[in-house]
C-alpha cells in the first residue's frame, strides 16, 4: 500500500483517439480518401491523470482498460510520466475505450464516434476495489465518462470518508440532485454549467449567477472555465474572477484536462483556491499553445517558469 505522503486519485476514462484528415468528411455510404493517420492517448480521466502526474503530484490513475494494443500503449505512457498505475483494471470482455475522430482540411469541423468500451464496464467488484485506493488518498478527481452508478457510489463513498471530491463535471450531463451535498468543488466550462442551472453563461456576471446556483444545490465549492476568458471562482466566503494568461493558442483540445489536473496537484500542495487557479490557468495555458492532450499537459517545472514570465489577458 501507499505511504503516508498526500496523494491524488483519479477515476476515470481512457481512450484511444484515432484521427485522419481530408479535404471532406464523408456522408453515410461514401468513401472518401484521406491523410494524416494519428493515434493518440485520450479520455478525460487519463488526461487529468496525466497532467496531474505531469504538475508534481503523486497521484494514482484507475482506469478500465481492455487487454489490447491500446490498452498496452495507455500503461506505457503512464510509466513515462510516472503515474502509479497499481490499482488499474482491466475488462476480460470490452475492448479499451477509442473515439474515431475525422477532421476536414477544409473546414476544420470534425465528426467522433466514440466507442466506449471498457469505460462503461465498471462493475460492483471494481468499485470495492476502488475504495481501498480512496482509502489512502487525499483527493478524489472524477469525470462523467465512466459507469455512472459505480461512478456516482464511490463519489458518495469518498466524502464519507472525509475525501476532497472534485467532479470535473464533463462531458455535459444530469447529476442527481442528491450527490451534490457530497461534492468538495466542481469544475464545469460554460457550457456545462449552463446545462446543469439553466442558466447561460457569457460573461461574469452569468457565471456568478450559474455559480450561486451550483453552490445552493449543496456542493461547496464551484470553479466554472471560461476558455480564454478565464475562470471563475465562488464558494460561502470568495467571489473571484481569474483572468486567463495570454499565449497564442494552436490546439485548445484538453484545455480544462490540463486545468484540472493541475489544480488538484496544487490543492494537494496545500495552495488555497485562488491559488491554485491560477496555477491551473497557468499549465492550461501553456497546453494550449501545443498540439494533442495528454501530451501537450506541461511539467511543473515549466508550470513554474511560465508562473514568474507570464502576464495576464486584461
Ligand atoms: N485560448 C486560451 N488562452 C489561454 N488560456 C486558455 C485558453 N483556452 C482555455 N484556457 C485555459 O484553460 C482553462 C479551461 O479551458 P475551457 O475551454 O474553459 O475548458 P474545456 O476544455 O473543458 O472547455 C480556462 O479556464 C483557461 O484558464
Ligand atoms: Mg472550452
Amino acid at each position: 500500500m501507499m505511504g503516508k505522503d498526500k496523494r491524488i486519485l483519479v477515476i476515470g476514462s481512457y481512450n484511444a483517439d484515432l484521427t485522419a484528415r481530408a479535404k471532406r468528411i464523408p456522408g453515410p455510404g461514401e468513401t472518401v480518401l484521406g491523410h494524416g493517420f494519428a493515434v493518440t492517448n485520450g479520455g478525460k480521466g487519463s488526461n487529468q491523470a496525466v497532467a496531474c502526474a505531469k504538475a508534481g503530484a503523486a497521484c494514482t490513475f484507475i482506469a478500465k482498460l481492455g487487454h489490447d494494443t491500446f490498452g498496452d500503449m495507455a500503461m506505457e505512457m503512464y510509466r513515462s510520466v510516472g503515474l502509479d498505475t497499481s490499482g488499474m483494471l482491466f475488462s476480460d470482455t470490452e475492448p479499451t475505450g477509442a473515439a474515431l475522430i475525422m477532421v476536414s482540411d477544409t473546414t476544420a469541423d470534425n465528426c467522433i464516434l466514440v466507442s466506449s468500451g471498457s469505460n462503461l464496464s465498471f462493475d460492483k467488484d471494481d468499485e470495492e476495489k476502488i475504495k481501498g485506493y480512496i482509502d489512502t488518498s487525499d483527493i478524489i478527481l472524477f469525470q462523467l465518462e465512466i459507469t455512472p452508478e459505480v461512478n456516482f457510489s464511490l463519489m458518495r463513498y469518498a466524502h464519507e470518508k472525509g475525501k476532497r471530491v472534485i467532479l470535473n463535471t464533463a462531458p455535459a450531463g444530469e447529476l442527481p440532485d442528491d450527490l451534490y451535498p457530497a461534492l468538495f468543488l466542481v469544475t464545469p466550462n460554460e457550457h456545462e454549467a449552463a446545462l446543469m442551472t439553466g442558466i447561460e453563461v457569457t460573461d461574469i456576471p452569468s457565471a456568478d449567477r450559474a455559480c450561486k446556483a451550483l453552490l445552493d444545490k449543496g456542493v461547496k465549492n464551484v470553479i466554472i472555465t471560461l476558455g480564454s476568458m478565464g475562470a471563475y471562482i465562488k464558494n460561502g466566503e470568495i467571489s473571484c474572477h481569474v483572468p486567463a494568461f495570454r499565449v497564442e493558442a494552436v490546439d485548445t483540445t484538453g484545455a480544462g484536462d490540463a486545468f484540472n489536473g493541475a489544480l488538484a496537484a496544487a490543492l494537494l500542495k496545500g495552495m488555497d483556491l485562488p491559488e491554485a487557479s491560477r496555477f491551473a490557468s497557468a499549465a492550461a495555458a501553456i497546453s494550449v499553445t501545443r498540439p494533442g492532450a495528454a501530451v501537450s499537459s506541461p511539467y511543473i517545472e515549466e508550470i513554474d517558469k511560465f508562473l514568474t514570465e507570464a502576464c495576464y489577458v486584461c
